[in-house]
């Protein structure tokens, strides 16, 4: 049987686009890696995926006047590449409502906080600004509005006194490479399904109750 065919989007250096491809690497994974897609002629990410073997497109963003010619040029991409899934890893785009619309339960993102926390850049700046005790990073359906849609997994993890936002962020980082392969098992397994807007997991490991951060005990 043919396994569905995930583009992986990226902008930057692909630690999360490798964690993908590592996972597809393997017999049982549920898809495969069929392209990797930069906005950024320059971005390191693309060298990693040729040394795996994956195939590479850039659309270079500045070549296009407007956000829905880029889309649109997106658009065709995935279709050339017969793509059924998409994964944001790093892509600092905006996509267009049309483009998200089109895509809606086949485009997922991750994000380096806990959603709704802390939307947007700079994530663990934020976090640390704020004195939140516990971080963490949210895989989530892509809608028009960023950083928004159904939260498919979550990580959390502690924040702790003398924390920078590079050791907060490598941290929450080696959680998002954990997440985001599980994610994308689930929804491709069609394991976790949207309804009324938000995802619904029809199976779950027994998890303790809660996380406390410091642990009092
Ligand atoms: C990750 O922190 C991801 O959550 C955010 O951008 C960063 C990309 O890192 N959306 P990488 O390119 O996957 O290493």
């Amino acid at each position: 049987m043919t396994k569905p065919r995930v583009a992986v989007l990226i902008s930057g250096r692909g630690s999360n686009m490798m964690s993908l491809i590592e996972a597809a690497s393997e017999p049982g994974y549920p898809v495969e890696i069929a392209v990797v897609i930069s906005n950024r002629p320059e971005a390191h990410g693309l060298a990693r995926a040729q040394a795996a073997n994956i195939p590479t497109r850039i659309i270079d963003h500045k070549a296009y006047a407007d956000r829905a010619s880029f889309d649109a040029a997106l658009d065709a991409v995935l279709a050339d590449e017969q793509v059924d899934f998409v994964c944001l890893a790093g892509f600092m785009r905006l996509l267009t409502a049309e483009f998200t619309r089109k895509w809606y339960g086949r485009m997922i993102n991750i994000h380096p906080a806990l959603l709704p926390s802390f939307k947007g850049l700079h994530t663990h700046e934020r976090a640390l600004e704020e004195g939140v005790r516990i971080h963490g990073c949210t895989v989530h359906f892509v809608t028009p509005e960023m950083d928004v849609g159904p939260i498919i997994m979550q990580a959390a993890v502690p924040v702790l006194d003398g924390d920078t936002p590079e050791t907060l962020g490598a941290r929450v980082l080696a959680q998002e490479h954990v997440i985001y392969p599980a994610a994308l098992r689930l929804v491709t397994e069609g394991r976790a399904a949207l309804r009324d807007g938000r995802v619904v997991v029809d199976e779950f490991e027994l998890m303790p109750p809660a996380l406390v951060v410091p642990p009092a005990f």
